[in-house]
C-alpha cells in the first residue's frame, strides 16, 4: 500500500489514548486496510482542530434521481490537500422497522459499501436510519440502484421532509407491547413516501412509535408526533403471583437487580409507595388498583411483570412537539390525544396527521418545528381550532402555571346574586 498518503495527526492521536473505544481508532483501522479517504478524513479533522473551524462545506443539493432527501451533501474546502474526500456524501438508509437484520444481509451491505464508499457506517443515526458515511457524487446512483434492486432497501429522510419513521421492538420481543409498532411504522413509511423523499415541509418532521409507556424508542423526547402504546381498561392482576413476589418466590424486576443483596422484596416500599398517582393499596392479601387514577406509568408492571400486565383494550397516546434545542429550548412532547385505537388502516390517525400538517405547512416559519409552532401560536389554538378537539385537564402545558378558573354566571348555581346576610351567617367564626 505504498501509494497511500498518511497525514500527521498529533491531536487526533490524543483521542486514541483513553480507555474507551474511539472513533479515531476505528477510522484509523479502516485506513490501514488500504482506504485513502479514511486517512484524508483524519487529516482534514486535524486541520480543523488546528484552525478551530470546520473544513466541510455545505453547498448545492446532491441527491438521486427523483429524490430530494436521503443524501446529505458534503464537500471538503481543502480538496487539493485531501483529494479523496473532495466529495464525501452521507446516505441515510431507511432501516427495517425495529432494526432487525440477519448477518447475511449485513455482510452483503458491508461488501457493497466497501466497494462504493468509505466502508464507514453508523448504526444507527439519531433519527433511526443506517447512516453510510462518505462516498463520491458519481457513486450515488449506483448505490441507490443496488439498494433498491438488490437489498430491498430505500433511502431514508433528510432535509425538510418526513424523517424515517422508527419504532421500538414492540411485539416482536416484548410481550407487554400495546401496539404492533412495526406494522404502524411500515404503514406510515409506505403511506407517506412522497413526504419522506421530497422535502416540502417547513423543517424536519418525525414519527416515532413506542409499544408502551416505557418508551424504549424515546418517542416522547424526540418526535414531532410520538405514538406511545397504552391501554384504557384495567391492569390485569394475578393475585397468586403477587403473593409469590411477596413471598420471595419470584424475583422482582424480572431479576434485573439481583447482582447484590437488596434485602427481601417489600411491595409497600417498592411498588405501592412509588406509584405516582398513589392508586394502589393492599386490601388484606389482595393488591388493589384504582384504575381510574392510574397514569399508565408502567412502574408496577416493570417491578412485578409476572403478576401485572397492561389491560387488553390497547391503543396509543398521541403526543406532539418534542425537539432538540435548535431555536427555543429542548422540548418533550405534549399530550394531545389521550387514547386512539391504532388498527389498520389507521384512518383516524391519518385524518389527524392531515390536520396537523396542513396547519404546520401553512403557518410554520422556515426551520420552525411543529413543537415551536404550537409554542408560538398556543396549545389551546392548536387543540381547539386546528384539531377541533375539546380541551381536557391533561392538556395543561405546565401543571399549576395557571390555577384559576373563571366561572361564567350560568355555570354557578344561583348565578352571581347572593344573599349577603345568608352568606355571612354560614361563615361566622
Ligand atoms: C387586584 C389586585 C391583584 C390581583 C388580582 C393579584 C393577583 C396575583 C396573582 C394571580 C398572582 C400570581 C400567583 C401565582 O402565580 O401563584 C400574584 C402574585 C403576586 N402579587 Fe399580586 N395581585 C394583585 C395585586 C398586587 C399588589 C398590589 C401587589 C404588591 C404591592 C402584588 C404583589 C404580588 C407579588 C409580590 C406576587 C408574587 C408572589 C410570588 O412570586 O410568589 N399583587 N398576584
Ligand atoms: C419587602 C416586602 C415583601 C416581600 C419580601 C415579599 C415577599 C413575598 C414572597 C417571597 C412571596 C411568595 C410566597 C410563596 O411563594 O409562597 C410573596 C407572596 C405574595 N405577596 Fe409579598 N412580599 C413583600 C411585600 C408585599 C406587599 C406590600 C404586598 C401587597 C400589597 C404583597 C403581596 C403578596 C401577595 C398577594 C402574595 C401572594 C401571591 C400568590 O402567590 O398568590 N407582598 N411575597
Ligand atoms: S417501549 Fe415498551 S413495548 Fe417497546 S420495547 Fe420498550 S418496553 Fe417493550
Ligand atoms: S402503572 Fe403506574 S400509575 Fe398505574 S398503578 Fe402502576 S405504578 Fe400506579
Amino acid at each position: 500500500m505504498a501509494d497511500l498518503k498518511k497525514h500527521d495527526t498529533p491531536m487526533i492521536d490524543e483521542l486514541k489514548k483513553g480507555p474507551w473505544p474511539s472513533f479515531a481508532d476505528d477510522i484509523n483501522t479502516r485506513a490501514e486496510s488500504g482506504v485513502q479517504c479514511c486517512y484524508d478524513l483524519l487529516g482534514q479533522m486535524e486541520l480543523s482542530y488546528v484552525h478551530k473551524e470546520t473544513h466541510w462545506k455545505h453547498g448545492g443539493i446532491v441527491g438521486v434521481f427523483g429524490y430530494g432527501g436521503g443524501v446529505i451533501g458534503r464537500y471538503s474546502d481543502a480538496p487539493h490537500e485531501f483529494p479523496s474526500i473532495a466529495h464525501f456524501h452521507t446516505l441515510r438508509i431507511n432501516q427495517p422497522a425495529s432494526k432487525f437484520y440477519n448477518t447475511k444481509f449485513l455482510r452483503k451491505l458491508c461488501d457493497m459499501w466497501d466497494h462504493r464508499g468509505s466502508g464507514i457506517f453508523n448504526f444507527h443515526g439519531s433519527t433511526g436510519d443506517m447512516v453510510m458515511i462518505g462516498t463520491t457524487t458519481d457513486q450515488l446512483e449506483p448505490i441507490f440502484f443496488d439498494l433498491t434492486h438488490q437489498f430491498d432497501m430505500d433511502l431514508g429522510g433528510s432535509g425538510s421532509n418526513l424523517r424515517t419513521p422508527s419504532c421500538c421492538v414492540g411485539k416482536a420481543r416484548c410481550e407487554y407491547s400495546c401496539l404492533d409498532t412495526q406494522a404502524i411504522t411500515y404503514d406510515l413509511t409506505m403511506t407517506y413516501q412522497d413526504e419522506l423523499h421530497r422535502p416540502a415541509f417547513p423543517y424536519k418532521f418525525k414519527f416515532k412509535t413506542s409499544g408502551c409507556p416505557n418508551d424504549c424508542v424515546a418517542a416522547i423526547a424526540r418526535a414531532c408526533t410520538s405514538i406511545i402504546g397504552t391501554w384504557r381498561d384495567n391492569i390485569r392482576i394475578d393475585q397468586k403471583a403477587v403473593q409469590a413476589y411477596i413471598g420471595g418466590e419470584i424475583k422482582p424486576n424480572a431479576g434485573a437487580f439481583s447482582d447484590r443483596d437488596w434485602g427481601p422484596f417489600d411491595i409497600q416500599k417498592e411498588v405501592i409507595d412509588l406509584c405516582p398517582s398513589k392508586c394502589m393499596y393492599m386490601d388484606g392479601n389482595e393488591l388493589k388498583i384504582d384504575d381510574r387514577e392510574c397514569v399508565r406509568c408502567m412502574h408496577c408492571i416493570n417491578v412485578m411483570p409476572s403478576a401485572l400486565r397492561p389491560g387488553v383494550d390497547t391503543g396509543a397516546t398521541i403526543l406532539n412537539g418534542a425537539k432538540a434545542p435548535i431555536l427555543e429550548g429542548a422540548q418533550m412532547s405534549t399530550l394531545i390525544i389521550p387514547f386512539m385505537k391504532m388498527e389498520y388502516p389507521y384512518q383516524e390517525f391519518k385524518d389527524y396527521v392531515e390536520l396537523m400538517w396542513d396547519w404546520w405547512m401553512e403557518e410554520g416559519k422556515n426551520r420552525e418545528r411543529l413543537g415551536e409552532l404550537i409554542q408560538r401560536q398556543g396549545l389551546r389554538h392548536y387543540i381547539v381550532d386546528i384539531l377541533g378537539r375539546k380541551p381536557i385537564p391533561q392538556h395543561v402545558k405546565e401543571p399549576r402555571s395557571n390555577p384559576y378558573h373563571f366561572w361564567k354566571e350560568e355555570e354557578v348555581p344561583g348565578g352571581w346574586k347572593r344573599d349577603l346576610a345568608e352568606f355571612r351567617k354560614k361563615h361566622l367564626a
